[in-house]
């Protein structure tokens, strides 16, 4: 599959991902795994986009560009993608569907989780992240939680709160969202790509997603 995920944040993009990802094996690419794997290990990319993710800003498109141009173009990709939390912007948009003329890719689907408000506040003060940086594994307190003395399951590693889980930074997540990203519905509507799918079950919104791929 060739999808997109579009949500605001704590909207499930990165849970869908992973089960789209165990169901077919097409990889799951997120701009915010890979951003915060870089700050976790210094690199220029890492240390040019720490502030602004610390904020809740987004990083500048020309820094996601550059780093999703060579990502597009791995191997992995061949099996299929699960775009999760990139494009986040018009422009980004824009320059992924040339980038994806050019690489001869069509997307088949971008979907929209579309979760309530609270829902979504309760999902993000409840969530805890594997902190391996190889790893990352979502874990929720009250949906899916991780051992009891707080690790992930999968890699042991602690599972903790990331760095833009403060309340400033997720009203601000939100904000920059509504301002920068929920533009990119209309944009897909008009590319005729876009189904919404109310997502409070993951299970569901799956199969949803399944079915709208093949139809
Ligand atoms: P990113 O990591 O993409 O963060 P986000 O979009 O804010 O999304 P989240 O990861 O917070 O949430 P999610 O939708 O993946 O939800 P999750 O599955 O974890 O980006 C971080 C930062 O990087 C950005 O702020 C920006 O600075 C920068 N960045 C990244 N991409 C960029 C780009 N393209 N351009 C510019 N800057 C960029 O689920 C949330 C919680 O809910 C979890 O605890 C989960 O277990 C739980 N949950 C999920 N689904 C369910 C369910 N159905 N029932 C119960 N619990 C559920």
């Amino acid at each position: 599959m060739r999808v997109v995920l579009l949500g605001a944040p704590g909207a499930g993009k990165g849970t869908i991902a992973n089960l789209l990802s165990e169901h077919d094996g097409s990889v799951q690419i997120s701009t915010g795994d890979i951003l915060r794997a870089a700050v976790n290990e210094g690199t220029e990319l890492g240390k040019e986009a720490k502030e602004y993710m610390g904020r809740g800003d987004l990083v500048p498109d020309s820094l996601i560009m550059s780093m999703m141009e060579a990502r597009l173009q791995a191997e992995d990709c061949e099996k299929g993608l699960i775009l999760d939390g990139f494009p986040r912007t018009i422009p980004q948009a824009e320059e992924l569907k040339k980038l994806l003329e050019r690489l001869g890719i069509a997307l088949d689907l971008v979907v929209n989780l579309d979760v309530p408000k609270e829902v979504i506040l309760d999902r993000l003060t409840t969530r805890r992240t594997c902190s391996n940086p190889d790893c990352q594994a979502i874990y929720n307190i009250k949906s899916n939680p991780p051992t009891e003395d707080g690790r992930c399951k999968i890699c042991g590693s602690p599972a903790i709160q990331r760095d833009d889980e403060t309340e400033e930074a997720i009203m601000n997540r939100l904000d920059t969202y509504n301002e920068k990203t929920a533009p990119l519905i209309s944009f897909y509507q008009q590319e005729g790509l876009l189904k919404s799918i109310l997502s409070l079950k993951s299970q569901e919104t799956v199969e949803k997603i399944k079915a709208a791929l093949q139809t």
